[in-house]
């Protein structure tokens, strides 16, 4: 089944186009890779599927619903997360408090409360409901095997671990699409073994997850499907194994890496 598809997606810059007439589509409970050399529109893709920006024309269709051009708290509302290619976590917060806040953007919430002031308030005023919280957030954080680090503050955490907990607040969000932008970036090789196993632990729960990297070994290792973007383009999508053996993929983009 598929989860969601762009069709015709545009995203011009005044005269970059960024994103050119990409169909893009992902399939339930599948990793999808996204890969292409820098610049080739991968973020600018991500950022037109969930709302952060708007595209210039194309549809993007989520759940069998037209998501279009909708602000991206609603997008999060109907279920799809997101991490960023930068880490964007809450430094002076402990890990635990950083997924507690993840946990505020559940999916099937009333949608008609505040809920980014909701969780500002129930950090600041501990109550039975936040103890409940604390118990899930903490649940989350072994689901990553970082429990050991959940008091600490998110800023003297290391460098993998930061990059996890943003994915374990996202994922707390309970999305039934994740989209994770260069995860691995600046990990060394043990933190990539271990997120590896973190993302087949995502999908075995059912979420559907979108990932964009630069380390082949992880892509070819556990993606599904790919889809290569180029100056904006699809050029290929298909099984690692076809995507490997690509002539265009090779000329674009692989040719240049060791795999
Ligand atoms: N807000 C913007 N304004 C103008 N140009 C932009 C904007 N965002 C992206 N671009 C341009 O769009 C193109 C695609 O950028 P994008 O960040 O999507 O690439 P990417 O594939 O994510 O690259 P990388 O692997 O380096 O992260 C680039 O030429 C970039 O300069
Ligand atoms: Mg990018």
């Amino acid at each position: 089944m598929r989860i969601l598809e762009t069709q015709n997606l545009t995203r011009e810059f005044g005269g970059v186009i960024a994103v050119n007439d990409v169909s893009f589509k992902v399939e339930q409970g599948l990793v999808t890779g996204l890969i292409g050399p820098n610049g080739a529109g991968k973020t600018t893709l991500f950022n037109q599927i969930t709302g952060m920006d708007k595209p210039t024309s194309g549809k993007v269709i989520f759940d069998g619903k037209d998501i279009t051009g909708l602000p991206a708290w609603k997008i999060s509302r109907l279920g799809i997360a997101r991490t960023f290619q930068n880490i964007r976590l809450y430094k002076d917060l402990t890990a635990v408090e950083n997924v507690m806040l993840g946990l505020h953007f559940k999916v099937g919430t009333d949608p008609f409360r505040n809920r980014f002031v909701q969780a500002i308030k129930s950090y600041m005023f501990a109550n039975s409901e936040n103890m409940d919280m604390y118990g899930m957030a903490m649940e989350w954080l072994a689901f990553f095997d970082i429990s050991n680090s959940a008091q600490e503050y998110a800023r003297n955490l290391p460098y993998g671990t930061q990059r996890e907990l943003e994915i374990a607040r996202a994922l707390a969000a309970e999305p039934k699409l994740l989209f994770l932008d260069e995860p691995a970036a600046g990990m060394n090789p043990a933190e990539t073994a271990h997120l590896m196993s973190v993302i087949e632990k995502i999908r075995s729960l059912g979420v559907s997850v979108v990932l964009i990297e630069h380390d082949m070994k992880l892509v070819m290792n556990i993606c599904d499907q790919i889809t290569v973007l180029n100056f904006g383009m699809k050029i290929a999508e298909g099984t690692p194994n076809s995507i490997k053996s690509n002539k265009d993929v090779i000329e674009a983009y692989l040719g240049r890496e060791e795999i």
